[in-house]
Formats: C-alpha cells, sequence, structure tokens
C-alpha cells in the first residue's frame, strides 16, 4: 500500500462518510483490469467486443441522461465569489461541502470504494502531478487505466507528498441482494472543484470528464488554478512535432473549442510529400519555463477519450487504428458480428445494428446508431504516429502556439500575432460557431477564450493576467510565437473554401517558416498575414482568387467583431487586464484605417 499517512487517513475519511462494503487499492495490473472487465461484464455494463476484430475491447452503454459533460452542474468553489469569476458556476466552498456531506453520505453502500493512485504525466516527471481518485465505479477504474499512469508506481513515486483528492460517487448505493443497473446514476449531478484545497468531490455521473477526474477537472480546472500559483500553463491544447522534408522536428500546441478538430490536427496525416507530423497529446498540454528559457509541454494524460462519430480511415486514419485493440466504447452502435460502428465511420451505412439505446436499428431509423457525443477510450501508445518523445519527462520545447475556432466568415485562413500580448489578445477573443457539441443555437457564436471556457478554474480575468506575465517574465526571443487558425470559411454557396484534414499541413508548413524567421508576412490590421503564394498550394485544386477569399479583411465585419469584442470584454469588469483593453482599442484604430 503506501506510507503516505494523509493518503491514508483521507481515504479511511471517504470510506466512513460514504459507506462502501470494501476499500481496494487499485496496483494498476493487466490481470487487475481483467478482474473488473469480468465483473462489468457479469454485470451487464460492458459486452466484450469480437476478439478477432478488436482484441481486448470492450462496448458499453450508460444511461441516455448520463451522456456528456454537464457544465451547468459544474462549480468553481473558492473561498471568494470573485475568484471563480463570471464564467464558472459558484457557490461558497462551506455551504456547498455541507451539501455534498449529505449527498455522499453512505452513497456507496452496498458498493467497492476503489482507490485508483495516477499520475498526470510520465511518472517523475518535474511537470507531472499525482492524484488520487476514489471511486465507486468500475467503468471509472479501467477508463483511468487507459487514461493515466495508475496504480502501485504512482504510491511509490508519491511517498510522502501532495496530492490532489478526487473523490467520485455515481450517487447509486446498492441495497443488500438487489440487483445492480448496467450504469448506476443519479439524476443530481455535482461536479465540484474547491481550488484552494486542490479537492474535487463529483457526484451522480459516471460519464467521461464528469467521472475521470484526472482529465477535465484535474488536468485543467484544479490545473489551471495551480499553474497560476505556480507560474506554468495548464491548457486545452493539443501538442504536436512537425518535420519537414529533411528538416528540424518542431512542436507546436494549438487550442480550439470542442468539434474544431483537435484530435483531427494533432494526428494529421500530410498532404505535402515527405512532411511527418508526430503525436505527443490531442487534448491537453501542461506547460513550463525549462532552465534554457524555453516552454517545455508534456501531455498529462495517456490515452485519448476521443468523439467517435465522424471519426474514420478518411478523416483520421491513426485515431482508427489507435483504436483497434485494448480500448473501450461507450454510445456508440454494434454491429451483429460484435464490432462497433458510428456516422461517418463508413461511407455505406450497415444494414443492421443495435443502436447506443441498445434497439435494433437500420439505415431507415430516424434517430443516428451512435450518440453524437459517443466516445472511444485508446491508449496514446497505440497511435502510429505517436512521437518517440511522448513519455520525455522534460517535455518537448514548444515552437508555436495556435488558436482557432470555427467561424465561417470574417478570420482568415491564418494571422500571426504582433507580439506576445497580442497573442494573448487573440486567446482571449477566440469564438466558434455552436456545433451539435454544445447545447445552445447551433450557427450562433459561442465566446471561449483560449477554449477554456468550460475548464478554468479561476477568474477569466485573473487567467488572462496570468498569460500576460508568462509573457514579461520570458526570454523574449525564446517564447513560442503566436497564431490564430480557421480552416472553416465558407463561400457564398456555403461550401468550404479551403479544403482542411490533411491538407492543414500546408497552414503548419508556413506556420514553421515564420518560426524560422522568413520573411512571408504583410502586416495587417489584425497582425500579420501570409504574403500572396507564401502558403504552398502546391499540387492542389485551388485558384488564387479562391485563396484570397481566404485572406479577406473585410472592413465593416472586423468593426462589428471590434463592437462584439468590447461586450463581451465587459463581463470581466474591473478584472480584465489593461493591456487587453488596449488591444482591442489598437485593433479598432487599424481597421478604421483600411
Ligand atoms: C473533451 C471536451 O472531451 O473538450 O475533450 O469536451
Ligand atoms: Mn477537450
Amino acid at each position: 500500500m503506501t506510507i503516505n499517512k494523509e493518503l491514508i487517513e483521507w481515504v479511511n475519511q471517504m470510506a466512513d462518510m460514504c459507506k462502501p462494503d470494501s476499500v481496494y487499492w487499485c496496483n494498476g495490473s493487466d490481470e487487475e483490469y481483467r478482474e473488473m472487465t469480468d465483473q462489468l461484464i457479469k454485470n451487464g455494463t460492458f459486452l466484450k467486443l469480437n476478439e478477432n476484430k478488436r482484441p481486448n475491447s470492450y462496448y458499453c452503454i450508460s444511461n441516455p441522461a448520463d451522456v456528456a459533460r454537464v457544465e451547468d452542474r459544474t462549480f468553481i468553489c473558492t473561498v471568494n465569489e470573485e475568484d471563480a469569476g463570471p464564467t464558472n458556476n459558484w457557490i461558497d466552498p462551506v455551504e456547498m461541502k455541507n451539501t455534498l456531506n449529505k449527498k455522499f453520505s453512505g452513497s456507496m453502500k452496498g458498493r467497492t470504494m476503489y482507490v485508483i493512485p495516477f499520475s498526470m504525466g510520465p511518472l517523475g516527471s518535474e511537470i507531472s502531478h499525482i492524484g488520487v481518485e476514489v471511486t465507486d465505479s468500475a467503468y471509472v477504474v479501467c477508463n483511468m487505466k487507459i487514461m493515466t499512469r495508475m496504480g502501485k508506481e504512482v504510491l511509490d513515486v508519491l511517498g510522502n507528498g501532495n496530492f490532489v483528492k478526487c473523490l467520485h460517487s455515481v450517487g447509486a448505493p446498492l441495497e443488500a441482494d438487489k440487483k445492480d443497473v448496467p450504469w448506476p446514476n443519479n439524476p443530481e449531478k455535482y461536479i465540484v472543484h474547491f481550488p484552494e484545497e486542490k479537492a474535487i468531490w463529483s457526484f451522480g455521473s459516471g460519464y467521461g470528464g464528469n467521472a475521470l477526474l484526472g482529465k477535465k477537472c484535474f488536468a485543467l480546472r484544479i490545473a489551471s488554478s495551480m499553474a497560476r500559483e505556480e507560474g506554468w500553463l495548464a491548457e486545452h491544447m493539443l501538442i504536436v512535432g512537425i518535420t519537414p522534408p529533411e528538416g528540424e522536428k518542431k512542436y507546436i500546441a494549438a487550442a480550439f473549442p470542442s468539434a474544431c478538430g483537435k484530435t483531427n490536427l494533432a494526428m494529421l496525416t500530410p498532404t505535402l510529400p515527405g512532411w511527418k507530423v508526430e503525436t505527443i497529446g490531442d487534448d491537453i498540454a501542461w506547460m513550463k519555463f525549462g532552465k534554457d528559457g524555453r516552454l517545455y509541454a508534456i501531455n498529462p494524460e495517456a490515452g485519448f477519450f476521443g468523439v467517435a462519430p465522424g471519426t474514420s480511415m478518411d478523416t483520421n486514419p491513426n485515431a482508427i487504428l489507435s483504436m483497434n485493440k485494448n480500448s473501450i466504447f461507450t454510445n456508440v452502435a454494434l454491429t451483429s458480428d460484435h464490432d462497433v460502428w458510428w456516422e461517418g465511420l463508413t461511407s455505406q451505412k450497415p444494414t443492421k445494428l443495435t443502436d447506443w439505446k441498445g434497439r435494433a436499428w437500420t439505415p431507415e431509423s430516424k434517430e443516428p446508431a451512435a450518440h453524437p457525443n459517443s466516445r472511444f477510450t485508446a491508449p496514446a501508445s497505440q497511435c502510429p504516429v505517436i512521437d518517440s518523445d511522448w513519455e520525455n519527462p522534460k517535455g518537448v520545447p514548444i515552437s508555436a502556439i495556435l488558436f482557432g475556432g470555427r467561424r465561417e466568415d470574417v478570420v482568415p485562413l491564418v494571422y500571426e500575432a504582433l507580439n506576445w500580448q497580442h497573442g494573448t489578445f487573440l486567446g482571449s477573443i477566440v469564438s466558434s460557431e455552436i456545433t451539435a457539441a454544445a447545447t445552445g443555437n447551433i450557427g450562433n457564436l459561442r465566446h471561449d477564450p483560449f477554449a477554456m471556457l468550460p475548464f478554468c478554474g479561476y477568474n477569466m480575468g485573473d487567467y488572462f493576467a496570468h498569460w500576460l506575465s508568462i509573457g514579461k517574465n520570458a526570454d523574449q526571443a525564446k517564447l513560442p510565437k503566436v497564431f490564430f487558425v480557421n480552416w472553416f470559411r465558407k463561400d457564398e454557396n456555403g461550401k468550404f473554401i479551403w479544403p482542411g484534414y490533411g491538407e492543414n499541413i500546408r497552414v503548419l508548413k508556413w506556420i514553421l517558416e515564420r518560426v524560422d524567421g522568413k520573411d512571408s508576412v504583410v502586416k495587417s490590421a489584425i497582425g500579420y498575414l501570409p504574403r500572396k503564394g507564401a502558403v504552398d498550394t502546391s499540387g492542389m485544386e485551388i485558384s488564387p482568387e479562391r485563396m484570397d477569399t481566404l485572406f479577406e479583411i473585410k472592413k465593416e465585419a472586423w468593426l462589428g467583431e471590434v463592437e462584439e469584442i468590447k461586450n463581451y470584454f465587459k463581463i470581466f469588469g474591473s478584472k480584465l487586464p489593461k493591456e487587453l483593453d488596449e488591444e482591442v482599442k489598437s485593433l479598432e484604430e487599424r481597421i478604421k484605417q483600411i
């Protein structure tokens, strides 16, 4: 077990409150995983997939009322309300603890309490941090085994050190002699963070980011607050290494809101001959300055928890190949030979399936066979293009940071920030048209600063200030260059102008050339744009006129954008750093002069 007295005491306290039938310390072994999956099969939660098609893989459907992150039930409980800020739900921590003590009291009756020690990041890396999740869900244990480094070795590295306390219960105590349901959960859900205490209490949901507490709750919300205190960055960013033909590999990090193709960019198959893209991570980046003054990033996760629909051998072959064994599938459809399917996986739909609600499905069925937020959980090590340094404890040096969103007009294919302060401004104005992945009116713009709107564990105004201070305290020459990209601009017929996917390498090529100092820009009102012809379109069917429309800066539209930004910034009140106020004013001045 462990020598860590604080950990033993905390586990005892949690067991006293939740009253499980037994407490089990996970060792992380493959044998333990087999026992858990066997038990989940017996309970009707898991179905083993066809061993010949997808070895050691499992199929699972959740309760239809527990299918996604619940942003309206997610809370940041700081002593002062102002520290949670205008973009988070806040409740006083004492009041919230009172409520939750009642909810968790006896919540694990009839169940086992599993203790999962896990490391976010390679074991022992100076950038990594350790958490311990106690949970009454074996499904969570299995997913945490893929998504994190977990088990006995973590306790060895932890020793007497500090850890983030992660309490999770599905909130469905099991009465004696009552048979369990396949997906226990509670209609009332609480996803609660206490950043000052470095603790997470999650109640009522067994799904994804609500329950796998290492991911959004720890690696983003709690970690962003730790990063602010300690002078580093915890970001909703993919990390990739890009190697030009006969050139030197460089790493970039990129933040996009959900459903804007982060996993696709992280595993991109380049269309330009000789170029190579290798994956470090597809969702989260932790970045710290190295002794040489450069910013180094690790992927704190060990697996991918990706959205299945739309993923195919055409759109993302490396994701498909990552999940061909040792994977878990939640809320996708089941084929008659016990394999998986989802909308977009194949161009031809199977003639019959079992849908994610367990019903018979045919192509004539009204509803999709897979839930739009159905997921695959797959080990990152299985990605065919995983970078050889993905577990390097030092991390990888970041040369460029990209922000982006889904914008059908106004925003060009790519532009470069004038400097770090302007780059921080670009991060703060990320907005995206709402997709089916979020609630709201599809097509409407939603501001999602730094793609961190649902994931920042403190006041977003202070978060902007933290980004500015990172830049002020760094060696300017060693800071990553900042860019803004938009793959989604449409023409007057509503057709995407840029083909995206593997062709995005052409934009990455221009970005890398800029990192190398190539003089390939023109200064515009909004930042540096690629000089005409500087984005390599060789071998591509796109006319120079169509390329021009991708970079068109429309004066009236940008003046409207400025008004929109000014309005949005009002919510931050006195917490809005004066530098960002200056940036929006200078942007307005520059646009007026077009
Ligand atoms: C995710 C998300 O699951 O951003 O990565 O919602
Ligand atoms: Mn994400």
